[in-house]
């Protein structure tokens, strides 16, 4: 298909597939290779551009065909004349990078923040933060979401480990296995709107908690030859992936339906925020942990506190009363 994109400023006409999506669009057929594809999932924003001056998108997950006619804005096109623009200056100036792979979207995304808000302050942050921490319901989400990452990155550490030394999985074995996760990951998307209306929404997170903790400890469980253990190590990805999916999209729903618009974005920077602060340090305390006790015994240790930690948010987290979603929130 023909499609026509203005670009930096300038109008670009390209036949492209249908499928074909902006990111790839930009680098390949128009060679602006500054727009980079980190987790090519929408989660990372390595690949956010501007779109109309206004909307930061993630162009790893739009089709090039939804910006035929509109106006894209990527990270050439912010220096002009040789001159950087203030946000490539302040990036400099306070080295704030690190490899710089993300430093496009960074700064794209930090365009279009200022665009609307031009005076973003500190009190906006504590606003996020004591929205989430007011609220019982958000409270609680976060402190259990924060929980669940460290024992995850726990299990993380060892696993792959586990798998190969002392199950003597070959890589091949492994994918397979993993497969297997992808499966379950796929029969939870699908079937989490018929399930969240027969349980509940809250319940759901619980179970799904529950799910991941059996699958960590069936982990820790297996013995036996290759063959047996990688059929068993799947079947336990199975489990994890789809108890995964399920916590995962009912924990998101439930956040995004109680939280007013205008603070999505806080709410959604705080729980970021506290999921990644938490995943080193499970990784940390699994590999201290592996060190000490051994790899199938941290695994154990992993499905132990998960069982105890679904039993925590089933007894006393207000999630589980929220059989439904809240139609609207007022602000
Ligand atoms: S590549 Fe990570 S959000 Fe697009």
């Amino acid at each position: 298909m023909q499609l026509t994109v203005t670009i930096n400023g300038e109008a670009v006409s390209r036949d492209v597939e249908p499928r074909t999506l902006l990111a790839y669009f930009l680098r390949e057929n128009c060679g602006l290779t500054g727009t980079h594809v980190g987790c090519d999932t929408s989660s990372c924003g390595c690949c956010v551009v501007v779109m109309d001056g206004e909307k930061a998108v993630k162009s790893c997950t739009m089709f090039a065909a939804q910006a035929d006619g509109h106006e894209i804005l990527t990270v050439e096109g912010l220096a002009q004349g040789g001159t950087l623009h203030p946000i490539q200056q302040a990036f400099w100036d306070t080295h704030g990078l690190q490899c710089g792979y993300c430093t496009p979207g960074m700064m794209l995304s930090s365009y279009v923040l200022l665009k609307h808000n031009p005076a973003p302050s500190e009190a906006e942050i504590r606003e996020g933060l004591a929205l989430v921490w007011n609220n019982r319901t958000l409270r609680s989400l976060a402190l259990v979401a924060a929980a669940w990452q460290i024992l995850h990155h726990m299990q993380i550490a060892v696993l792959i480990l586990f798998a190969t030394r002392e199950l003597g999985l070959s890589a091949g074995a492994l994918g397979m296995a993993y497969m297997a996760g992808g499966l379950g990951c796929v029969i939870a998307a699908s079937a989490a709107e018929r399930l969240a209306r027969r349980f509940g929404v809250g319940p759901l997170i619980v179970y799904g908690l529950l799910l991941t903790a059996f699958g960590w400890q069936a982990f820790g469980l297996i013995r036996g030859s290759p063959a047996f253990a990688t059929l068993a190590l799947g079947v336990g990805m199975l489990l994890f992936d789809f108890g995964a999916v399920l916590w995962g999209i009912n924990y998101l729903s439930l956040r995004q339906a109680i939280t007013p618009d205008r603070l999505l974005g806080r709410m959604t920077a705080t729980m970021r925020f506290l999921a990644v602060a938490a995943a080193p340090l499970g990784s940390l305390v699994g590999g201290v942990l592996a060190t000490g006790i051994g790899l199938r015994q941290t695994l154990w240790v992993v499905g132990s506190l998960g069982m105890v930690l679904a039993l925590v948010a089933m007894r006393w987290s207000p999630v589980r009363r929220h059989r439904q979603l809240p139609a609207v929130v007022l602000d």
